[in-house]
């Protein structure tokens, strides 16, 4: 196990009723709030007005209509905003997409130039406004980490800027606020969390007990609870350990002490800069098609603990033993309703060589299985 730093900055509410607390929260803060949230889901079910009626001794200004994968556009008029009206603190209430543009708005509030600058390097963040998240979609974990993934469509960029100062002081985390999420986003928030354990579980350190202990409490509570979310979207036990799942799948727990930079993840963000997809669904696209690539005589005994330890197979061969937890794990993410060919998307071969070397430039050669722009032109192919 490699030197870590686990900053655990985040103080979680969890539970029904917790946006009880919000006042109290944001009092620590100051008066000035700056309310970020994405399209109209918050005011559909009611979750704005809870919020909105907890801030009545607040001065709060708005921005709304943050998109799934935010753009640097909104990241800009929030931090303009933010400037204008000389906010204290911003308060995120969505999924990945509002807490991650969030975060950008308060590095921005102290930047003077344009925001894209810190996203393209993180070492420009200067200060950072405290940020407070109320999640209503488990997926990315955003609301306990330091990451902050951003669009720019114009130049067909997706990237991750981070900063320990982006982790949330707070995170509000009711999984009532999950039961409106559509089966398809519910789908891929899973694929999410499940990626984000992939991505440290298959590192070629296997010391890590306690890290890879959690991943695979991780996993099986996914495997578990995501058809019963999808089929009953009400089940408070299902949409709570998803909560929680997603949460502590990215928060630096589940990561701590492996290094290496992730795979699937790289591969995905070319897929949503190009063609603005569902960042879950390109992922459940993708994980299959990569374990099935990167499986050989050095890495099966990795996949032989991940058969045997989250799917239960008992098969005497390594290799047959590995290929069935592959296909258990396509057929989990095929079975939740999520389109598993690229081809269903409108994505086709075309842009694969220039996506693969914009993918390769953010450190695929230091991932589980080093990947060359060959390797991942192959792995797009495999996924259409
Ligand atoms: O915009 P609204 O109307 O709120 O609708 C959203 C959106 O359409 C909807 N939704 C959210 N909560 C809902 C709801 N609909 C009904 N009821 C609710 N309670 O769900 C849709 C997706 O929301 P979004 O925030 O985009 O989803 P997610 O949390 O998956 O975030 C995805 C973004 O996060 C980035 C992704 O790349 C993508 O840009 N990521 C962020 C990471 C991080 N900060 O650490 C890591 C991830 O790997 C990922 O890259
Ligand atoms: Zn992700």
């Amino acid at each position: 196990m490699d030197n870590f730093i686990f900053n655990a900055r985040t103080k979680i509410y969890f539970g029904k009723g917790q946006v009880d607390n919000l006042p109290d929260i944001l009092n620590e803060f100051g008066k000035n709030v700056l309310l970020v949230y994405g399209g109209s889901s918050i005011k559909k079910n009611g979750i704005y007005n809870q919020i909105t009626e907890r801030l009545s001794e607040f001065s709060v200004c708005e921005l709304s209509g943050v998109e799934p994968n935010p753009k640097i556009e909104s990241v800009r008029a929030g931090a303009e905003l933010a400037k204008k009206k000389n906010v204290d603190v911003v308060l995120a209430v969505g999924g990945g997409s509002v807490i991650d543009c969030a975060k950008s708005i308060a590095a921005g509030y102290y930047y003077d130039g344009d925001p894209w600058d810190f996203v393209k390097d993180s070492s420009l963040i200067g200060d950072v406004l405290p940020v407070v998240a109320v999640l209503t979609i488990a997926a990315t974990g955003s609301e306990m980490n330091k990451n902050s993934v951003i669009s720019n469509m114009a130049s067909n960029e997706k990237l991750c800027t981070s900063s320990l100062k982006f982790i949330p002081r707070a995170a509000i985390l009711d999984p009532t606020y999950t039961y409106t999420v559509p089966a398809y986003h519910t789908a891929a928030g899973v694929a999410d969390i499940m990626s984000h354990v992939f991505e440290n579980y298959f590192k070629s350190d296997m010391t890590a007990g306690v890290q890879d202990g959690f991943s695979e409490a991780i996993l099986k509570t996914c495997i578990k609870y995501a058809k019963k979310a999808i089929d009953t979207p009400d089940d408070y036990e299902a949409r709570a350990n998803l909560m929680w799942a997603s949460t502590m799948a990215l928060n630096g727990l589940c990561g701590a002490g492996k290094s290496g930079s992730f795979s699937c993840h790289p591969m995905e963000h070319e897929l949503s800069a190009f063609y603005d997809i569902t960042h879950g669904v390109g992922l459940a696209i993708l994980t299959p098609r990569w374990f099935r690539y990167i499986l050989s005589e050095n890495t099966v005994d990795l996949f032989y603990r991940y058969a045997v330890n989250v799917w239960g197979i008992c098969d005497e061969d390594k290799f047959a033993a590995a290929d069935k937890a592959i296909d258990a794990t396509y057929a989990f993410f095929e079975g939740l309703g999520i389109p598993m060919n690229l081809s269903k998307l409108g994505i086709d071969g075309n842009k694969f060589e220039i996506m693969a070397k914009k993918a390769c430039a953010n450190g695929l050669s230091n991932a589980y299985v080093p990947l060359s722009e060959n390797d991942v032109v192959n792995i797009f192919n495999m996924c259409v």
